[in-house]
């Protein structure tokens, strides 16, 4: 069970830049150098030492994307190896919780791939209109701006008073950052086309104030949401959801910690209740069969009802 409160929050400005300088570019996995087999075997050092200290799991995460930001690390510290890499981590302070924030790839956007929101609007809405009160979980939601979005989509939909938007990342700093429900001014003008393409049809400057540098987007929206850290390669189900998001996360597991985490969320969803994967993912444990593809092109999936 998550705990939903507690979480401190700490000044964490420059971090969705930082993810997307670092990270941005490269979330799907771009080109990879390879590696030694001496390189792996210290990668398999290295992340069995950050399971035992800190009970992060990252060893069923694919290597090429891992070993990016190792070398990314690598290079920020100032050494060659991944041995001293580790020596570092055990040693010095600060240095492993830099790593498991390399090792969270935040990219995201408001309303990313509009046409989703748009067939989630035009095709799951109307079925979410016969629940009285609604639960739904954005699991590996980065800093944010999922959420919001959907918030909004459900607040012109007349269903946000009566819904209860959980969002969880196995990040701190991306929950911090998510809680504050501030984004950098500068994106508002790609968010404005995606929430246009996505059906919005009102202001979307309504939506929040502006300093110099920020959108803070409103409190009215936020009073929906509840923010947690939660892992879906260490940390089990929980509550049952109408609707679950889990977009652009599983891309970064094998395909033995993607079906541990299908186990969760099947577990996490109501018989009948929806489940969004982002555009390059799919069902692919045993639990296939519990779920019927509802839009194959936006990858969106019910849970069957079992007799
Ligand atoms: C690329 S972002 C996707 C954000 C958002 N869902 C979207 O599609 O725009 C991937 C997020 O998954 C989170 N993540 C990766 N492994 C995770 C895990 N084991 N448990 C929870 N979150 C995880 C990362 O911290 C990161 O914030």
């Amino acid at each position: 069970m998550t705990e939903f409160d507690g979480l401190g929050y700490g000044e964490h400005r420059g971090e969705r830049e930082n993810a997307a300088a670092d990270g941005g570019s490269r979330e799907e996995g771009s080109g990879d150098e390879g590696s030694t087999e001496l390189e792996e075997l210290e990668i398999d050092l290295l992340l069995e030492a950050i399971y035992r200290l800190r009970g992060f799991d990252f060893r069923s995460y694919l290597r090429s994307s891992l070993r990016r930001r190792i070398r990314h690390r690598m290079n920020l510290e100032g050494v060659s190896t991944i041995s001293s890499l580790q020596e570092r981590i055990l040693h010095i302070d600060g240095v492993m919780e830099r790593l498991l924030e390399d090792f969270s790839i935040k990219v995201t956007e408001m309303f990313r791939d509009p046409p989703f929101f748009l067939a989630f609007r035009k095709e799951i809405v109307p079925l979410l209109r016969m629940h009285d009160r609604l639960r739904i979980w954005h699991a590996g939601c980065a800093t944010g701006e999922e959420v919001y979005s959907m918030a909004i989509l459900l607040e012109e939909e007349g269903l946000l008073d009566r819904t209860t938007i959980y969002a969880t990342d196995m990040s701190r700093t991306a929950i911090a950052l998510s809680k504050e429900g501030r984004f950098p001014l500068k994106r508002m003008q790609a968010y404005t086309k995606n929430y246009l393409q996505a059906g919005g049809s009102r202001e979307f400057s309504a939506y929040y104030t502006t300093d110099h540098a920020y959108a803070h987007f409103l409190p009215s929206l936020k009073k929906h949401m509840m923010f947690a850290q939660h892992n879906l390669a260490t940390d089990g189900s929980f509550n049952e959801f109408q609707v679950i998001l889990c977009r652009n996360v599983l891309i970064y597991f094998t395909p033995e910690l993607q079906s541990r985490v299908f186990g969760i969320l099947n577990g996490s969803l109501a018989s009948g209740g929806f489940l969004a994967l982002g555009s390059k993912e799919s069902i692919i444990s045993p639990q296939r069969g519990d779920f019927e593809e509802l839009n194959a092109e936006y990858r969106i999936f019910r849970k069957r009802v079992m007799p």
